[in-house]
């Protein structure tokens, strides 16, 4: 993690300078409108909700609450734009979604000043990580537009039609860019709904979709809860349903398609283990420890969420990442120095410190950073869990926040048996000095990444999905075309 400037204090430690992100280039409205067919319009039931900052608990701004009709009403808009768009020669298809790319490399600052604001995310990761990747989704999949055939050889790739898509909050738009691009490329057309904490980047996005003269209908932008993702997912027009988050909610759109004609795919939950290995590097993979799981305040489906650390360099490795998470700075997400911004919504902070309790009374040993957090606010401080056993829930369960749960494991298989060990399959880590460990655990271990001495790298040429339940489906990469068209 990358640093601005401090000083040193008397006592020789270095105290980082404040250092507040501007917000005067970001400009929000108070209201947000839906975007259908190409306009801002309001919700037939005149209805609106606020989204407000997890960091201030101010409103930031009054989003429109989708009902059925709005989603009829999407849903045919964007039927009727499969016409032009599907029909459309590939190559200007790519030439629109060149031109979304590079709009969002022009507005990236505001873009994730906004996405800091609404959900909580430091903006140091929003700026470096978020922003260039969702550009580099829309060059990616602008670029395979017009080369469908050379992806899929012998076939005849056609669009499936119109793509419902419902995302979660933790990566706002970096999933609505890799729910709209490969669905774009492929000529088809979206209704797309963000999470209900964090939908202002989605409606940002609509503007530039505006802005690109992208035809009316193409993309369709639908904000609210819940029962409007089901109306998406009930629709009878919608050909595909693109979902990530909960793996109840999963199971739930599971059930609502089965009989139905509709493909889909679901990016569901996890509990990733990262294995370190007695030979590896112990500094890197310290830091590594700390990216998979402080990252996004762990909001993350592929967090490296449990340690697995064998015995010989248990005590080690864990006297350093607890020196470590002491440095950790929790606070401002719009404060460059931010290492932990805040829990996305008081409904998430709920749900972590009933696993911090559970964790306790399941005879799990606590250690919590004693960093200081704001008054306001939703913080949780970094804290992990030792002397769990296999089978305790917060072993288990994905709880979505920066706690960690460590084990220790002897041998090779007894660390294999262990990562494979939960529900759960879609990512894990391996840190080592020797190739030939590298190659044998990522063949037994089952879940669709597994990073080997780093975590949490991602590139819109690779695949990502899961296993088990964290999912169905792939996206990125040349299967995340494969998601969008139909290959007669
Ligand atoms: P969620 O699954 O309820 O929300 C994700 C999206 O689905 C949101 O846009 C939401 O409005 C929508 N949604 C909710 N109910 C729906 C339904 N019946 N039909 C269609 N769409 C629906 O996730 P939630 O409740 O916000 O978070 C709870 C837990 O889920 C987290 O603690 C975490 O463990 C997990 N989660 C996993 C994510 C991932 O990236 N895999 C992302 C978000 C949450
Ligand atoms: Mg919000």
């Amino acid at each position: 993690m990358v640093r601005e400037l401090g000083k040193l204090d008397f006592k020789g430690t270095w105290q980082y300078a404040a250092a507040p992100e501007s917000t005067d280039h970001v400009q929000l409205g108070d209201r947000y409108d839906l975007f259908i067919d190409g306009d801002f319009v309001a919700p037939a039931a005149g209805k609106y909700f606020d989204t407000i900052s997890p960091s201030t608990e101010k409103v930031l701004a009054s989003v429109a609450l989708s009902s059925n009709v709005d989603v009829d009403r999407a849903v045919k808009a964007a039927r009727g734009a499969c016409r032009v768009w599907g029909r459309m020669k590939p190559a200007e298809r790519g030439k629109y979604i060149y031109r979304i790319a590079r709009i969002i490399q022009e507005r990236a600052r505001e873009f994730a000043v906004i996405e800091s604001m609404d959900g909580g995310k430091p903006i140091r990761e929003s700026r470096d990580v978020d922003l260039p990747l969702v550009a580099a989704h829309f060059f990616y999949y602008a670029g395979w537009a017009d080369k469908l055939e050379y992806a899929f050889p012998g076939k005849r790739p056609a669009p499936l039609g119109v793509a419902g898509q419902i995302i979660p909050w933790n990566f706002p738009l970096l999933m609505a860019a890799w729910k709209i691009a490969p669905a774009l490329a492929c000529g088809n057309t979206v209704v797309l709904k963000p999470a209900e904490t964090t939908p202002l980047t989605a409606l940002k996005l609509a503007e530039v979709i505006r802005d690109a003269d992208v035809p009316p209908g193409v993309v369709n932008i639908v904000t609210g809860a819940g029962e409007t993702g089901a109306a998406i997912v009930e629709h009878s027009d919608v050909d595909k349903i693109a979902f990530t988050g909960s793996t109840d909610v999963g199971r739930q759109i599971q059930k609502a398609l089965a009989g139905t004609a509709k493909k889909y795919t679901l990016e569901l939950g996890g509990k990733a283990a990262n294995i370190i290995f007695e030979d590896a590097a112990i500094d890197q993979a310290v830091e590594g420890i700390v990216d998979g799981i402080f990252f996004n305040q762990g909001h993350v489906c592929c967090a490296g969420s449990r340690l697995l650390v064998q015995e010989s360099v248990a005590d080690e490795v864990l006297g350093k990442l607890k020196d470590r998470m002491e440095t950790l700075i929790v606070g401002d997400p719009l404060d460059k120095n931010t290492d932990i911004g805040a829990i996305n919504s008081p409904r998430q902070l709920e749900k972590i410190e009933s696993y911090l309790a559970l964790g306790r009374t399941e005879g799990a040993e606590m250690y919590q950073s004693s960093v200081a957090v704001p008054d306001t606010g939703y913080w949780c401080r970094p804290t992990l869990f030792t002397g769990v056993s296999q089978s305790n829930r917060v072993v288990q369960e994905e709880i979505f926040g920066p706690v960690l749960a460590v084990q220790t494991f002897r041998t090779m298989a007894e660390g294999i048996d262990k990562a494979n060990n939960t529900p759960y399959g879609l990512s894990g880590g391996v840190w080592t000095d020797k190739g030939a460990k590298i190659f044998h655990m990522t063949q037994k271990i089952r879940a669709g990444v597994i990073w080997a001495n780093t975590f949490n790298k991602f590139d819109p040429t690779s695949p990502f999905g899961g296993y088990k339940e964290s999912g169905v489906g792939r996206e990125g990469g040349l299967h995340g075309l494969d998601a969008y068209l139909s290959l007669g």
